[in-house]
């Protein structure tokens, strides 16, 4: 093991995001390599990656393509200003890119992560309402439950509790429709819940408060991902959908986590048929490799703003590193990979093996419900009286010691293995975890 391997003796001065730090600091997990289906930890064990990382690395991990590519990139083009001026794997990478979304989604903004892409979305459909002479349209509808990352306007629109509570006033003129989740008629259900369209008339409810000439956008996770896997109910989307087109509201699809493949189309806006008006994503746009987002947005917004002098700068939003061009080649070499591998469109042929196989731990201990789409699958637990997630992160330790890499949010436990899993992998993750159930208390 190389001396760069060996775990620093001084965990202090990270602050480290979303953990407890002190916890972790007296028991750390250090991972010092990363393979296919594979991270090795620091003392020397295999570790079957149930999560892509964080809902990342699709193409599993360390893909020759994709190493290969920034390798190759670094050594050519290090870095170039992204304001007024270019380089030819951007506009490369965002004709790629465009030709996979259904039309009219056909140009990219390029950020740096989830969050960044959500900001510039949000800003863009604020931008749009004023550029087309809605300028009134300035208020902002989220969800509850529902994550967008953790910038401003992220945290304004999302709506988990604890991300908010100690961050202040955040946004204003920001509200939100409830969440889908409804246990009491749809638990254990596999794929769409069959109870729940009619949550989006709350979107009509907003409406009718407000007033649509104040409303900019609706935003919301095709998939609700971090707050523990919602699957949306049969015929939610759709109803949002029509509901933003008949009162001039645009949709935004935040894809962070179900863009690339993870649903077994290569976007949510596939699996469910329903075209938003922005796209936003991350995460699997690199494989989890190189920090990058992207927001897609339909050819009438980008249009509205190629107005007036040529001069003019048309949208004054951007980042030192968007279309950073170690990103791009990242991005290149993944679109590769998964164009070679049929990644975006794998987790479809997969997705009923992983069905029975993650509702096959209905009968374990603690179970309250199983959801599963794609190749996405979650299991809430009763949480144990007065001391909520604690069962579920029992659970996510034991599950390390055993050799699997699963999430937890609350005390519902989440797994998106990369899209390479095969059957057996299948087979050891949820075995696995069927044993960690029957371990913990
Ligand atoms: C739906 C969604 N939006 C936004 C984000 C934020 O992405 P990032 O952590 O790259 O800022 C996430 C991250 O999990 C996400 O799941």
């Amino acid at each position: 093991m190389s001396e760069r391997n060996v775990a620093p003796n001084n965990l202090e001065a990270f602050w480290m995001p979303f953990t407890a730090n002190r916890q972790f600091k007296s028991n750390p997990r250090m991972l010092v390599g990363a393979q296919d289906m594979h991270y090795t930890t620091s003392d020397g064990r295999k570790v079957l990656d149930g999560t892509a990382g964080l809902w990342c690395c699709n193409a599993g991990h360390g893909r020759p393509k994709i190493v290969e590519a920034i390798q190759k990139q670094a050594a050519e083009l290090d870095y170039a200003p992204a304001f007024q001026m270019g380089h030819p794997k951007a506009f490369e990478l965002a004709a790629r890119l465009a030709a996979k979304l259904p039309k009219p989604l056909d140009h990219v903004f390029f950020t740096n992560s989830g969050s960044e892409s959500v900001d510039t979305a949000l800003k863009i459909a604020l931008a749009y309402q004023r550029q087309i002479g809605q300028g009134t349209r300035t208020r902002l509808i989220g969800r509850e439950r529902g994550y967008h990352g953790v910038g401003f306007g992220g945290i304004s629109v999302g709506g988990i509790v604890a991300n908010r509570r100690t961050f202040g006033t955040m946004l204003t003129g920001v509200d939100h429709i409830r969440h889908t989740h409804d246990i009491a008629r749809n638990a254990f259900t596999r794929g769409e819940p069959e109870h729940g369209a009619e949550f989006a008339d709350d979107l009509i409810s907003v409406i009718n408060l407000h007033d649509p000439s104040t409303i900019a956008a609706v935003i919301v996770e095709p998939v609700a991902g971090s707050t523990g896997v919602l699957i949306p109910p049969k015929g939610y989307l759709r109803k949002l959908r029509e509901i933003c087109d008949k009162h001039g509201i645009l949709l935004i699809f935040d894809e962070v986590i179900t863009g690339f493949g993870r649903l077994g189309t290569p976007f949510a806006t596939d699996y469910f048929d329903v075209v938003p008006d922005l796209i936003t994503t991350a995460k699997g746009i690199t494989s989890g490799v190189v920090p990058m987002g992207a927001v897609f947005c339909s050819s009438d917004i980008y249009n509205a703003f190629m107005t007036g002098p040529e001069n003019m700068i048309e949208l004054f939003h951007g980042y030192t590193y968007s279309a950073h061009p170690l990103a791009c080649a990242a991005a290149l070499g993944t679109l590769d990979t998964y164009e070679e591998e049929g990644l975006l469109t794998r987790a479809a042929d997969l997705a009923s093996y992983w069905e029975d196989a993650v509702h096959s731990l209905k009968d374990c201990p603690h179970v309250i419900d199983i959801r599963n789409l794609g190749l996405i699958g979650a299991v809430e637990l009763e949480p144990i009286a007065g001391q909520p997630t604690k069962r579920a992160f029992s659970a996510f330790l034991e599950a390390y010691e055993r050799g699997i890499m699963i999430r937890t949010t609350g005390d519902i436990i989440a797994m998106s293995p990369p899209l390479i899993i095969s059957e057996a992998q299948i087979d050891e993750l949820i075995g696995t975890l069927r044993d960690v159930l029957k371990a913990i208390d």
